[in-house]
């Protein structure tokens, strides 16, 4: 997992959806974005040198990032208000807003930048974004179904017809606590902030990705929301 969460004054390891870490990097040296990273397997994600700027201003945005994931790691990537973690997260699942300048991303061995946002997903990545889109028209059930029948497409998986899909589904939706109803409601559309949270969640359990990359996935959910949100968020590592 890589975690996004603005810098407060609260210890990285007090957090109930991280795990213990050990040392401290700086990622985007003037703009203060730290990293703090745990252990060490096999490499998942190699971040060097990435450098990107914003597509419609020319503007840089991010200054030469330099990120390595192992298996298993859980990763806290902090920073200001504005110094580019939204932006960091985007650029690595391949999001049309910005130009890589420099630098190099592999994931799982392959060149990440070379390959389109849906063969980002059907490797393994996945965003949950720090403001989820509404999808109206689109069913919930719809919407995760295609995605998880696409993701096991590509990886010569079996698809799951709806009723199939349906029995997949239920586990994932009480393991973050979440009402049937749900299902039937559009993406997003209508949901709280914190039902938003619960439902990007509710993608990555669907999915099965290799890696999450989960932008300010607390914000706007209560202590108890971020307590099945941290315990969903656990049990998928
Ligand atoms: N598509 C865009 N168009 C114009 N400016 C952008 C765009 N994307 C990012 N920026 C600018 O790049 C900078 C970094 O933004 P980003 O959203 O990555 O920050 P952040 O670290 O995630 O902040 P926050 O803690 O508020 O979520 C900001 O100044 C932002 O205004
Ligand atoms: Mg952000």
């Amino acid at each position: 997992f890589i975690y996004f969460k603005m810098q407060t004054s609260i210890r990285v390891s007090n957090r109930p959806v991280l795990h213990a870490t050990k040392r401290i990097v700086t990622i985007n040296g003037s703009n203060r974005a730290k990293c703090a990273v745990k252990a060490s397997k096999a490499v998942l994600l190699k971040v060097e040198n990435l450098e990107a700027k914003i597509a419609s201003t020319g503007q840089p945005v991010l200054n030469g990032v330099n990120l390595i994931v192992h298996e298993g790691e859980t990763h806290a990537i902090m920073g200001k208000n504005g110094s580019g973690k939204s932006t960091f997260s985007k650029v690595l699942v391949g999001h049309p807003d910005y130009i890589i300048t420099n630098g190099s991303v592999e994931f799982r061995g392959k060149d990440l930048l070379v390959l389109e946002p849906e063969e980002r997903s059907h490797l393994g990545l996945f965003l949950s974004f720090q403001s989820p889109v509404e999808i109206p028209g689109v069913s919930n059930i719809d919407f995760l179904r295609m995605a998880y029948n696409a993701k096991s497409k590509a990886s010569g998986g079996k698809e799951l017809d709806p009723l199939e899909f349906y029995a997949y589904i239920m586990p994932k939706l009480e393991l973050l606590k979440m009402d049937s109803t749900f299902l039937n409601r559009n993406v997003n559309e209508g949901f709280s902030g914190g039902e938003k949270k619960r439902n990007e969640i509710l993608q990555l359990a669907a999915l099965e990705s290799q890696m999450a990359i989960l932008d300010e996935i607390d914000s706007g959910l209560d202590i108890d929301a971020l307590r099945d949100v941290s315990a969903a968020v656990n049990t998928l590592r």
